[in-house]
Formats: C-alpha cells, sequence, structure tokens
C-alpha cells in the first residue's frame, strides 16, 4: 500500500519539527523540516548578501541563487539539508537567523526557489512535512493536513527551552517578541501566507505534551 504523505502547518514553535519526526519513525517515512529551508536561505544571505547597513539585500540574494546548492542527506528517515555541502543543522537556529528568515520568506522569489526542492522529496510518497505553507500551497492534495496552534506563552516557554538546550543564550521577552513578529510577518505576507488549509484538522496543543500531540494526530491516521 503507498505509505502516506502528510502536511503539517502552525505556528512558530507549536513543535511541528519535533512531532513530525517522531511520527516519521512510528509511521516508517522520511520527515522534511522546511523551516530549515527557509532558514537556510536566511543563513547564506546574512553571510553573503548584505548591504552597507548590515541588513539582507533582496536583489543581491536573489541573483545569488545559482550559487546555492540544496541538498538533503537522509539520516535515518530524517533529510538534513546540506548547503554548499556544509551542515547547517545548528548555524540555522540562531536569533540572528530568527529575526531574519520572516523577511526572507516573504520574498517571490525566495518562495519559487525552494517549491520545487519541497514538492520533489514528495513525489514518491511516504513523508511529512511540515512548514506554514505545505496544505495550501506545497502539497494540496496531501493525505493528511493538520494545522497546529498553542497559545502564544506556551509557545514562549518552549522555544526559550529548546534555546537553551541548544546552549544558545536569550531572553525570554525577547523569544516572545520574536515569536509574535514572526507570525504577524508570516500570516500577513501576500504568497502563501501561514494559513490553515480548509480541510486541515486544527490541534491546539497548549495543554497537551508531545506525545499527547503525537497521539492525537495518530488517532486520525489509517494504519497503512
Ligand atoms: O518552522 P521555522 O520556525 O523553523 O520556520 C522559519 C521561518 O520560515 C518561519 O518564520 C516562516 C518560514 N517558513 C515559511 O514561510 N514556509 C514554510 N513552509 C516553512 C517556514
Amino acid at each position: 500500500m503507498k505509505k502516506p504523505v502528510i502536511a503539517i502547518d502552525g505556528y512558530s514553535s507549536t513543535g511541528k519539527s519535533s512531532i513530525s519526526k517522531i511520527i516519521a519513525e512510528k509511521l516508517g517515512i522520511i520527515h522534511l523540516d522546511t523551516g530549515a529551508l527557509y532558514r537556510g536561505v536566511t543563513w547564506f544571505a546574512l553571510q553573503n548578501c548584505t548591504g552597507g547597513n548590515g541588513s539582507i539585500d533582496p536583489d543581491r540574494l536573489f541573483s545569488s541563487f545559482p550559487e546555492i546548492e540544496l541538498e538533503f542527506r537522509n539520516f535515518g528517515g530524517e533529510l538534513i539539508l546540506f548547503l554548499n555541502h556544509i551542515d547547517i543543522s545548528k548555524a540555522i537556529r540562531t536569533n540572528e537567523v530568527s529575526d531574519n528568515v520572516s523577511f526572507v520568506a516573504k520574498q517571490k522569489p525566495v518562495r519559487d526557489f525552494l517549491l520545487q526542492a519541497q514538492r520533489s522529496q514528495a513525489e514518491k510518497g511516504g513523508i511529512i512535512m511540515d512548514g506554514r505553507d505545505i496544505g495550501t500551497v506545497v502539497l494540496p492534495d496531501a493525505d493528511y493536513k493538520f494545522f497546529l496552534t498553542a497559545s502564544i506563552d506556551e509557545r514562549t516557554r518552549r522555544r526559550y527551552q529548546e534555546l537553551l538546550s541548544l546552549g544558545i543564550t536569550a531572553d525570554e521577552q525577547q523569544v516572545k517578541k520574536n515569536l509574535i513578529e514572526r507570525d504577524r510577518i508570516d500570516s500577513e505576507r501576500e504568497i502563501a501566507p501561514l494559513k490553515q488549509a480548509e480541510d486541515a484538522i486544527v490541534i491546539d496543543n497548549t495543554n497537551l505534551n508531545k506525545q499527547e500531540t503525537i497521539d492525537a494526530i495518530l488517532s486520525y491516521i489509517d494504519s497503512f
């Protein structure tokens, strides 16, 4: 039987990626965290495409696309992004990348550049992809679509803990501000905004732990 294609969208720090990773292991399918792609392009832009004032120059970034080689390596079902042969998985979690990624992600040429890279991973089925526009734009025909949400205070707490566990020091109020601002830009942008697909199942996990969220999602997925 064909393995399912699952789309998980939702607000920042609702646990989309860590939950998707565990579901992928459980179902024997692969997992792609699409936020890592936008973060990777942002990381590249911060290194190579800033203007005189240190902020990202979008035109310089667009003309640099031919210099960006994106490659996914499969580590036990988890697709890890390598950019120009470098493992950037830790570098893309810094506050500097978080503060700039929504600006990069709202640029149409960036979204066009990354769309095919995402779709081609789902061609063979058997994938769970998490992001903001997976159920609406990237994989509108996904077998299952979920939309995760949680209160801003709970999401701040989770993001703060995640940063600490990565050895990154952060100010909790600053983390909250970044989440609110990112969700605002992601929801208000013209192209592929963060929004719930009409046929998505909404899960508010403010009061659910990771396992309970996973169980809620799995309860909708037929055994295959
Ligand atoms: O999931 P994340 O926080 O790592 O995502 C980083 C940013 O990338 C987020 O602010 C919005 C953007 N993003 C997007 O626009 N579309 C996606 N499919 C995934 C992420």
